[in-house]
């Protein structure tokens, strides 16, 4: 089984971007703990950052027929892309959106999110225990008879 944690523009600054809404650790700590947990349940672990929209959309269309599963977080981009939400449909790859801080608690334009329809789930306001949980969910709901 084979997961894609994907994170969106300006995460690849985590530790130094905002630490009081998205903690001290940066983005090395953040993977490894989701390969950790992806060893733990052995599950082989890709990831991908970028800053740019259409990147990560061809980053979604090559997990076609090849990737079991996707932990997006497209940052930004949840609340004003129609094509990454797009691709995670045209795909068909079970997804559970991520987001560090708690969306709903903050400015109103984050309240939105384009690509809850689309994913299974979405957890946020839990740091990197989010992302964690989320790969954990994916793992039990891709296995459950
Ligand atoms: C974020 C929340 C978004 O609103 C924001 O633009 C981000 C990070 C989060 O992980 O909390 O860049 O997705």
């Amino acid at each position: 089984m084979k997961f894609l944690i994907m994170n969106g523009p300006n995460l690849n600054l985590l530790g130094l971007r905002e630490p009081d809404i998205y903690g001290k650790e940066d983005m090395n700590a953040l993977l490894a703990r989701c390969q950790r947990v992806c060893d733990e349940l052995g599950v082989q672990m890709e990831s991908f950052q970028s800053n740019h929209e259409g990147a990560l959309v061809d980053r979604i269309q090559a997990a076609y027929g090849n990737t079991d599963g996707i932990i997006p977080n497209p940052a930004a981009y949840t609340h004003t892309s129609v094509a990454i939400p797009d691709a995670l449909k045209a795909v068909s790859i079970p997804c559970v959106e991520v987001h560090l801080s708690d969306i709903n608690s903050r400015e109103a334009f984050r309240r939105h999110s384009f690509v809850s329809p689309v994913a299974v789930r979405t957890i946020c306001g839990k740091g990197f225990d989010g992302y964690e949980e989320a790969i954990r969910f994916l793992y039990q709901k891709l296995t459950a008879h």
